[in-house]
Formats: structure tokens, C-alpha cells, sequence
């Protein structure tokens, strides 16, 4: 399997990184996989653990054909451990090392830098599982379940893929990491998962949607940061990581779009011009826009915190060490080492706020989150097309960066009007979480999709709740 496209699929790893050739990988990940399947049938989707999904699951890592579609009960999903192809002669992009070959092995100095990098990353991936695992008992169609549980075998897969590197390339130190991962818990006063905005809630269903378009964009960035990286297995790992993301974003931004969309219509049906009379338009049974305005304040300013000090050493020194670059780090037009450029930060001097030019090393933090909120406008462009069109002249926007902030320059910095949603707000979501489960119906405050998982028709199964 030179090319690294070939996958086993018949052990119980489906794998394109030769375990049956690698005995003592294997055993480590099939001494971790029953711990792996505790957690999923503890801490996965409740109450569906024997549904049969209708699902994709990886069998190569061909861009042009790589998930198979069928019907699974989740807790048998075959998570494999699956790496974009080889890439002959790739060389370190970026760093104090660029121009090298990249590493197939772990540098020696950079062990315990990358081993963090891993760690964070991986921890992220059952988090965001532990978040979602009550929404299937109150989602709205059988597709939005489906979709629900297609992102959380998917993020369980990320771990799977991050506890690969860790046993493989981390011996002792890595089986007691991938443990851990197993044994923190979102939201677990006392082993919480590592970063804030994976101890929060997912309680709704707008807010899943919300999370997926701004938190797993997070992880999208992340990725595209470490698929730079010059570990060049790391590098592989996030590259076919990043077409399974694409799918969380589609359904983030779909999702939210759906739910705008509802709601314009049934104002536009009710006569109802203004879109802040919260009342009439709750009445319908659909989401006002300045709710929806709230809920996107709170994920978004939730999600900035997870790009952490504008100004980082940490992030400085795992570029100069090659292991993660930019966002699109290889499509860039510069000298890749930045020793001598400087970036404009945004920082608060004094009680106002100001931008301050800073070595550009020292603000890869604050690069990565711009070139984040760049990617998250789109989206919202996307969401107050359906507005415009409907003709409303609400426009939905990102608060400033600076608001709601825990970490950073910004942390408990209070300079924004923007708001975050209220208890009200909260109750009357809540009010409207009832499940709906005839194939092809959909909850009053949400849209059909476009179109069908796989080319599928409306009335698709999508789900054997009960099979
Ligand atoms: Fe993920
Ligand atoms: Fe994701």
C-alpha cells in the first residue's frame, strides 16, 4: 500500500495505514476499542443506540469516492483510521525547517508540543458527541437526526483518528492520553473536557445548528491548520479529516438557513412586517429573527475564545517548529517564516480598543481568527439573502469580536450592545423542541431541505427508530 489509498476494510479497524502489518498499533487500538464503545454507549446519542441510521461511513480516501452509504445501528459504525494519500516528495512549508523533507517520524524536541497539539484536538472530537447527545429525542424530521448522528460518528471517527497518532508515534505517554480522552467529560465539574466552549450546553436544536456553523468551523480552521504541519502523518490525518467537516458546515449553515427561511415565510403568510414583534411572530410557531441574532451572538463569541491569546508564544513556537501553519499556509505568498513581518492585532489598551501592529509570529492566533470570522461571513451573507429576498430589511450580523469574551485581550471586556439570549429566549426554543418522526414531515419552524441525503426523496426512512 505505497500510495496509501488501498483500505482494509475487513478487520475490526478498517484501516489504509497497514495495521495488519503493524501488530503493535493494532493491539493498542484494540485494547482501546472496547473503552471506545463504553464511552459511545454511555455518553453517544441516547436512546438511539439500536435505531438503524442511514449513514456514510469511509472506505477510501479517494476524493472522488470515498463513503458508502447504508443503513447502521451506530455503536457498530466502522470508525477507521483512514489518512489522505501520500504526497511523494512533500517538503516542510513553513518554520524554522522549511524546505526539509517532512518528518515520517516524531522530532525528538518537538515530542511534547505536538503530543499537546494531538491531545487538544482529539478532545474536541468526543466533547462536541457528549454536547449533541440528547437532540435526537426532540429532532424535527428523521433527516436532521440522521444528520445529527451522521457529525456524531463522524467526530467520533476524529477521535479514532487523533488516538491513532497518539498510540503510534507516543508509546506509553500516548496510550495513557488516549485513555484520558475517554475519561474527561463536557461539561464534568470535576474532569471537564479542555476548552471552554466544549463545557457548554447544546440544548436545542438551533443552538446544534448554530454549533456546527461556528464551532465545528473552528475545527475546521484547525485542521487546516494541522494538515500544514510538517509531521507529515498529522498532516494526512487532517487532510481527509477536512472533507468529512465539510458535511457538519453544511449542515450548520443549511440548518440555520432552514429556520430563517421558515420564519420569513410564515411572517410574510401571518402580514406581519416587522420582524422584532417577537410575539406575533412566535405566535406561528417559528423562530423570531432577534432570537436567532441572540443565539448567533452566543456561539460565535463562545467560539473566538477557542483561537485563545491573540498574542501566543505557543503558537509562535509550533510554527517555527513546522507543526502548525496558516490557515491555507501553501496557497500563501510570503517568506513562510515571519521574521521579520508584523500582523495589526486587535488589542485593548486602556479601556478602548485599538490595532497595534505585533510580529507576525507573535499573532498566528489572531490570523487564524480572522481569517475565521472572514470564513464564518459568508454564511451569514448566505442566511440574510433569504431575508433580503423575502423582503425584509432585517439583516442578521456577528457581534464584534470583542464581545462576550473569557480569554484573550478581551476577556470580561464590556463594549458591545449585542446581546445573548435571555431565559425567555431559552423557553420558548425549548417549547418548540418536539420530535418529529414521520418520514418527509418537519417541525413547524423549519424548512424542508433542498434535497435528500445520497439523492434520496422526501419521504425517505432516514431513521429505523424502532428496527
Ligand atoms: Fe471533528
Ligand atoms: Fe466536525
Amino acid at each position: 500500500m505505497p500510495d496509501g489509498m488501498e483500505v482494509d476494510y475487513d478487520g475490526l479497524i478498517p484501516n489504509n495505514v497497514g495495521l495488519a502489518q503493524d501488530a503493535r498499533v493494532r493491539k493498542a487500538l484494540e485494547t482501546w476499542h472496547p473503552g471506545y464503545i463504553d464511552w459511545w454507549l454511555d455518553m453517544g446519542p441516547e436512546g438511539f443506540q439500536q435505531a438503524l441510521v442511514y449513514l456514510r461511513t469511509a472506505v477510501s480516501v479517494d476524493p472522488k469516492g470515498w463513503a458508502k452509504f447504508g443503513f447502521v445501528r451506530m455503536p457498530e459504525y466502522k470508525w477507521g483510521v483512514l489518512l489522505a494519500p501520500v504526497i511523494e516528495g512533500r517538503r516542510i512549508g513553513f518554520g524554522a525547517h522549511k524546505g526539509e523533507p517532512v518528518w515520517q517520524e516524531v522530532p525528538g524536541e518537538y515530542r511534547a508540543m505536538l503530543r499537546r497539539l494531538l491531545v487538544i484536538q482529539g478532545d474536541t472530537e468526543p466533547a462536541s458527541v457528549e454536547q449533541q447527545r440528547h437532540l435526537g429525542a426532540t429532532a424535527p424530521s428523521l433527516y436532521d437526526m440522521r444528520n445529527l448522528f451522521q457529525v456524531n460518528v463522524e467526530e467520533g471517527r476524529h477521535l479514532w483518528a487523533m488516538v491513532y497518532l497518539l498510540q503510534k508515534y507516543f508509546g506509553t505517554q500516548g496510550r495513557e492520553e488516549a485513555e484520558d480522552l475517554l475519561r474527561r467529560r463536557s461539561g464534568d465539574a470535576d474532569t471537564p473536557r479542555m476548552l471552554g466552549a466544549f463545557n457548554e450546553a447544546t440544548p436545542d436544536w438551533l443552538s446544534f445548528f448554530m454549533f456546527t456553523f461556528f464551532t465545528d468551523r473552528d475545527g475546521k480552521m484547525q485542521l487546516e491548520a494541522l494538515a500544514q504541519s510538517g509531521f507529515d502523518p498529522l498532516s494526512r490525518t487532517c487532510r481527509f479529516m477536512l472533507t468529512e467537516e465539510a458535511h457538519h458546515m453544511f449542515v450548520g449553515e443549511t440548518g440555520v438557513g432552514r429556520i430563517i427561511e421558515r420564519t420569513v415565510e410564515a411572517m410574510r403568510t401571518a402580514g406581519i412586517d416587522d420582524p422584532n414583534e417577537t410575539e406575533r411572530v412566535r405566535a406561528l410557531g417559528v423562530i423570531d429573527l432577534p432570537t436567532i441574532q441572540r443565539k448567533l451572538n452566543l456561539h460565535f463569541s463562545l467560539t473566538l475564545d477557542l483561537f485563545g491569546n491573540e498574542i501566543s508564544t505557543n503558537a509562535a513556537n509550533a510554527f517555527n517548529a513546522g507543526l502548525k501553519g496558516r490557515y491555507r499556509e501553501d496557497k500563501l505568498e510570503d517568506d513562510h517564516q515571519l521574521t521579520a513581518s508584523t500582523y495589526p492585532v486587535l488589542r485593548l489598551k486602556d479601556g478602548t480598543v485599538i490595532n497595534e501592529d505585533v510580529p507576525a509570529l507573535s499573532a498566528l492566533n489572531m490570523r487564524l481568527r480572522d481569517d475565521y470570522v472572514a470564513d464564518c461571513l459568508g454564511g451569514v451573507g448566505r442566511w440574510n439573502k433569504t431575508i433580503e429576498k423575502a423582503g425584509y430589511a432585517f439583516r442578521l450580523e456577528l457581534p464584534a469580536v470583542t464581545f462576550n469574551r473569557k480569554i484573550g485581550e478581551f476577556a470580561g471586556f464590556e463594549s458591545d450592545p449585542a446581546q445573548l439570549p435571555g431565559s425567555d429566549d431559552r423557553a420558548f426554543i425549548e417549547s418548540l423542541m418536539k420530535p418529529v418522526t414521520v418520514p418527509g414531515q418537519y417541525a413547524s419552524w423549519i424548512a424542508p431541505p433542498r434535497a435528500g441525503i445520497d439523492g434520496k426523496p422526501g419521504e425517505f426512512e432516514y431513521v429505523r427508530i424502532h428496527d
